[in-house]
C-alpha cells in the first residue's frame, strides 16, 4: 500500500536526510515541518519580537507566508514572505529559540493547517515531532527515528562544520538536550512516538541504510 509517510524523532536523529532521500526515491513531496517553525523564529528574531510574547507570536504566524520548495535530491528551499531563508534558519540563534516559538498552541495550529493542506494534494514524506501523533494521524506509515545524544550531537556538529559554522561539540550537545526536553515536555503535541509508529535506533546506521530499511517496511 502506498500513502503518506510520517517521520518523527528528536534533533539530529537523521530525520531530514532520511526523509529527503526517501521522498526523492518514491517521487513523493518532502515536507520539513521543522523548517516552518524555524522560518517563523527567524522572522521573530529579526523583528526583535519578545519570544515570550505569545500574542505577538500568534499574530506573526498569521501574517507570515512560509513556503517550502522541494528541490528533489538537492533538498528543500525555504521562503519567508518571499525571501529565501534556507541557510539562515539553520543558524544557532534560531536553533536555540525555535522550541519556545513552537510551544505556542495557536502558532502550531496555524502551521499544522498549512502542513495538512500540503498533504492533501500530494503524497508526502513529512518529518517533524508530531506528524504521526497529530498532523497526519491517519498516515499508513509512521516511523520514529532515535539515536543516542552523543551520536546526534556528533552528526549536528559535522553538519554545522560542513556549513561553515563551527560550534563546540559540547555546546551542541547541551543545546540538543535542552531542545529535546522542551519538545518532549510541552503540553501541546509533544515529541513522542505514535502508538503505531515503528521505532528505529539509527546509532549504528548511515542515512542510506535507514532509507533501505524504511523501503523494506513500506513496500515489502
Ligand atoms: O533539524 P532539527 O532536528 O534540529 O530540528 P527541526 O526538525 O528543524 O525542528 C526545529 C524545532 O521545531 C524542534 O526542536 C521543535 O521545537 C520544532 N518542531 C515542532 O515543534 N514540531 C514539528 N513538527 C517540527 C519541529
Amino acid at each position: 500500500m502506498r500513502g503518506n509517510i510520517a517521520i518523527d524523532g528528536p534533533a539530529g536523529a537523521g530525520k531530514s536526510t532520511v526523509a529527503r532521500l526517501l521522498a526523492a526515491r518514491l517521487g513523493y513531496l518532502y515536507i520539513d515541518t521543522g523548517a516552518m517553525y524555524r522560518a517563523l523564529t527567524w522572522k521573530a528574531l529579526r523583528q526583535g519580537i519578545k519570544l515570550h510574547d505569545n500574542e505577538r507570536l500568534v499574530k506573526l504566524a498569521q501574517e507570515t507566508a512560509i513556503r517550502l520548495e522541494d528541490r528533489g535530491a538537492r533538498g528543500i528551499a525555504v521562503y519567508c514572505d518571499g525571501e529565501e531563508v534556507t541557510a539562515a534558519i539553520r543558524q544557532t540563534n534560531v536553533s536555540r529559540h525555535v522550541s519556545l516559538v513552537a510551544s505556542v498552541p495557536e502558532v502550531r495550529q496555524r502551521l499544522v493547517k498549512l502542513q495538512r493542506e500540503m498533504a492533501t494534494s500530494n503524497r508526502v514524506v513529512m518529518d517533524g515531532r508530531d506528524i504521526g501523533t497529530w498532523v497526519l494521524p491517519g498516515a499508513p506509515y509512521k516511523f520514529f527515528l532515535t539515536a543516542s545524544l552523543e551520536e546526534r550531537a556528533r552528526r549536528r556538529h559535522r553538519e554545522l562544520l560542513d556549513a561553515g559554522q563551527p560550534v563546540e561539540l559540547k555546546k551542541i550537545k547541551e543545546e540538543i538536550r535542552r531542545r529535546d526536553a522542551l519538545d518532549s515536555g510541552r503540553e501541546v503535541a509533544p515529541l513522542k512516538p505514535a502508538p503505531d509508529a515503528i521505532i528505529i535506533n539509527t546509532d549504528q546506521m548511515t542515512a542510506t541504510e535507514v532509507v533501505a530499511r524504511l523501503l523494506t517496511l513500506i513496500d515489502p
